[in-house]
């Protein structure tokens, strides 16, 4: 099949050459110029394990071309997918809408032939209604269905993710739609990929439901961690003492800093807009977020403590920045709220992420960038992992004992295990063990 990728982020890039790879014609476009050229070098334009092998087989085989010019590709495909980002708006919290809008009425200009218009991105319910108004407005001759297929990737997993994941979705309405939609993930439901095959709106709706109660999850288990503070138990064993029972399943239930990333954040926040605009609120992710917001912001105090009760005049050696780990994403990450805290608490900063630094020096001030991980704990008083790489899974403790001042290595990530830290000479602390 012929597909038309608008769009070259973590999704639309990981998608657009996963479909090259499972045999399609895919070009994948993007009005940021500075990516596609960087993508005819070669180059990613953003960090995921794999891809850059992926894009250049598929490249090479001649499945996969990148390209700023909408006009020629959308006129020739099947499916065009619409893998725009779609953010928060600023100030109300709604999904930011005008990139999917622009990108509608840019397509509807140039379609030929019976054409498939899939929306990616994460939409609220509704959003298809108008995709579809847009185009049938701006070319009332064109033959064509607006569909939902939203995505459930994990970026750092992205790949993987997409070519074996736990289903597809997809939100259409006549059969033809569906057969082309069958088609194009045709190697997958080989693989026998459950494929979830409903109209628009619930299809919508899934994607933002999926999100909010992984989140939720993530909400639920770090709130019992705060408890396993205060009564002297162990969040750890706790996940793993319910997560062993099939109706609750052990994922996502590791106590964190407080879930970040490009979704969650952006997602919950908009599923309560449309909750509430629809006289329907959904308190529970209501909480969700805002528990979540009060954790990141916790989290400095919590440092500060651990410090002896003051971070004036401190170094912090911060290792990840990124929201999680094997992404260069820094799109609310929590190191962007505990970072600032810290500084304000009066704190120095010296930063190692892996991959994330480039991106995360637009967001700083006055952060030290090292060049490794002991650059970075070298001359700090005190150590802090904000993220899970696997470079920091494996430190050499001795040394982090010999270069921190204070001698204290607080872990926002539970990496370690508090007795082989505590016999290296660091003062340990974790979240949620005693
Ligand atoms: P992104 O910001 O990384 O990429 C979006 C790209 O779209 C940018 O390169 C931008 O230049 C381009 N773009 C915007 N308007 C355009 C237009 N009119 N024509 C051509 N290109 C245009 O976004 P992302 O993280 O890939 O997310 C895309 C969508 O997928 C969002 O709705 C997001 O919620 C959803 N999603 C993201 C993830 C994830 O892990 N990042 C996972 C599942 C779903
Ligand atoms: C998420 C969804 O998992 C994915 O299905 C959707 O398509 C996009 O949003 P992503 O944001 O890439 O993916 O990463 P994910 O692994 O879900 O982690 C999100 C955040 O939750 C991270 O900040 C992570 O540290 C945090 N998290 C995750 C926890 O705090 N605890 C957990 O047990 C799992």
């Amino acid at each position: 099949m012929r597909v038309a990728m608008i769009g070259v982020g973590y999704v639309g890039l990981v998608s657009g050459t996963c479909f090259a790879d499972f045999g399609h014609d895919v070009v994948c476009i993007d009005k940021n110029a500075e990516r596609i050229e960087k993508l005819h070098q070669g180059i990613m334009p953003i960090y995921e394990p794999g891809l850059d092998v992926l894009v250049a087989n598929n490249v090479k085989a001649g499945r996969l071309s990148f390209t700023t010019e909408l006009a020629k590709p959308v006129a020739e495909a099947d499916v065009v997918f619409i893998a725009v980002g779609t953010p928060s708006r600023r100030g109300d919290g709604y999904a930011d809408l005008t990139y999917v809008y622009a990108a509608a009425e840019e397509i509807a200009k140039h379609l030929r032939d019976f054409t498939v218009v899939v929306t990616k991105s994460t939409v609220p319910v509704g959003t298809g209604d108008e995709v579809e108004a847009i185009i049938r407005k701006v070319n009332p001759e064109a033959d064509v269905e607006v569909v939902s297929n939203p995505e459930f990737l994990r970026e750092g997993a992205a790949i993987e993710d997409f070519k074996r994941p736990d289903r597809v979705v997809v939100g259409v309405s006549s059969e033809r739609a569906e057969e082309m939609m069958r088609e194009l993930y045709r190697p997958l439901y080989l693989n026998e990929t459950p494929l979830v095959v409903t109209d628009r709106r619930t299809s919508e709706l899934i994607k933002y439901a999926a999100n909010a109660f992984l989140a939720t999850k993530i909400g639920f288990i770090n709130q019992m961690a705060d408890l396993c503070e205060a009564v002297g138990a162990d969040v750890q064993q706790v996940s793993r003492g319910i997560g062993l029972d099939k109706r609750i399943g052990p994922k996502f239930l590791h106590a964190s800093p407080g879930y970040g990333g490009s979704c969650f954040p952006k997602d919950t926040l908009a599923l309560s807009r449309t909750a509430a605009d629809a006289g329907h609120p959904v308190t529970i992710v209501d909480a969700v977020i805002s528990s979540n917001d009060e954790r990141k912001a916790a989290m400095a105090e919590r440092i500060r403590q651990a410090a002896g009760g003051s971070l004036e005049g401190k170094t912090v050696a911060v290792l990840g920045l990124a929201f999680k780990p094997n992404t260069d994403d820094m799109r609310d990450a929590p190191s962007l709220v505990i970072v600032p805290a810290m500084q304000k608490m009066g704190a120095s900063v010296r930063a190692f992420d892996p991959e994330a630094m480039e991106e995360a020096k637009a967001h700083f001030d006055g952060v030290f960038y090292a060049s490794d991980t002991y650059d970075a704990l070298s001359g700090a008083d005190l150590a802090v992992i904000l993220t899970e790489w696997n470079l920091f899974r494996a430190l050499d403790l001795e040394r982090v004992a010999a270069l921190l001042g204070d001698k204290t290595l607080i872990d926002l990530r539970n990496i370690y295990r508090p007795s082989e830290v505590r016999s290296n000479g660091l003062t340990y602390h974790s979240i949620g063990r005693p």
